[in-house]
């Protein structure tokens, strides 16, 4: 069944909350309306509002595949009122649900070129769902190579260790690297920042796009690092996250010059960026 009044959330229960890091859950919710569970459809990128009843509601980016049918999910940094009151939830809860909200990764153009995701601490929520998109067995054969850089300032803060550690890098054709930024007696693995491992990894441009998301100083060196090894702007995206309140193109609280982020974005492309005032 359809929603006619954009702005009403549909209504949704909490059925699980994983502990992603000290203060990032993801949470696992299921429409009470199975109907609209079946109906829902997203592209990998897009963004929905969540709200707690009687507290408010946030944007966040779904985090789940499109591919997922059973389930949506959404990992949620605790910031202020809405995100600390969907830290108290149990599963059990109910929350409101309205989306899908903006644009996607250029996964039809991405179709047989290779990816480069990279990603900073909770920054890689917006590009698990493309990675799990292109992994999903019906879509695998459509797209290259997967490479994925990601790092986070210590262990406990890398969110999806289970992708991250195991399903991930068990997958054929897909290869992980992952830093921390300071040593840690456990940690075996590579110690320093995302931008200075790009430069080691020296990942090759040619028939890849490159999907960036994390702390805007991570991106600005990263996208650097990314330009000296040929990387082409047209071919290198990243998702904004402008404060919204309506999220679909009426409220005028998420510009940026004369786009949208909700409208617009939050997906962009390099080019698309440097064409923009520098406001975000
Ligand atoms: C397109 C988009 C996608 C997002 N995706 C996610 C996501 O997947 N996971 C996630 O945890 N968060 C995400 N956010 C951020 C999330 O919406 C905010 O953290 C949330 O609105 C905070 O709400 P609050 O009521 O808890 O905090 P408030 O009480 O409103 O604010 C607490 C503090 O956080 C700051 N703040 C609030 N929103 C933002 C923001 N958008 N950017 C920077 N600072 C902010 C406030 O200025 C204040 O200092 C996204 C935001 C956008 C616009
Ligand atoms: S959030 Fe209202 S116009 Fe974008």
């Amino acid at each position: 069944m359809g929603v006619s009044n954009p702005l009403l959330p549909r209504v949704a229960t909490v059925v699980d909350i994983i502990r992603e890091t000290g203060d990032v859950n993801t949470f696992r919710v299921v429409f009470d309306d199975l109907e609209e569970m079946a109906a829902w459809n997203h592209r990998p990128g897009q963004v929905a509002m969540l709200s707690v009843f009687g507290v408010g509601e946030a944007t966040f980016c779904l985090s789940s595949s499109p591919t997922c049918r059973d389930w949506l999910e959404f990992s949620v940094r605790r910031a202020g009122k809405v995100t600390t009151a969907l830290h108290e939830l149990e599963p059990g809860a109910k929350v409101g649900v309205r989306g899908p909200y903006g644009n996607s990764f250029p996964y039809e153009a991405m179709r047989g070129k290779h990816l480069l995701v990279i990603g900073g601490g909770i920054g890689l929520a917006p590009l698990r769902p493309l990675v799990n998109f292109m992994l999903a067995p019906e879509n695998r054969k459509d797209y290259g190579k997967i490479e994925i850089i990601y790092g986070g300032r210590s262990y406990n803060d890398l969110c999806y260790k289970e992708e991250l550690f195991r399903t991930w890098p068990e997958a054929p054709d897909v290869t992980v690297w992952t830093t921390i930024d300071v040593a840690e007696e456990a940690w075996q693995g590579h110690v320093g920042f995302v931008p200075a491992y790009v430069e080691e990894v020296k990942p090759t441009p040619e028939d890849k796009f490159v999907v960036i998301c994390g702390p805007p100083i991570m991106i600005k060196f990263t996208v650097k690092a990314l330009e000296n090894l040929g990387f082409a702007a047209d071919h290198i995206y990243t998702t904004l996250e402008m404060r919204m309140k309506c999220g679909i193109g009426k409220c005028g609280r998420c510009n940026v010059g004369a786009r949208f982020v909700c409208r617009d974005g939050p997906v962009f492309s390099l080019t698309e960026l440097n064409q923009l005032p520098q406001e975000y």
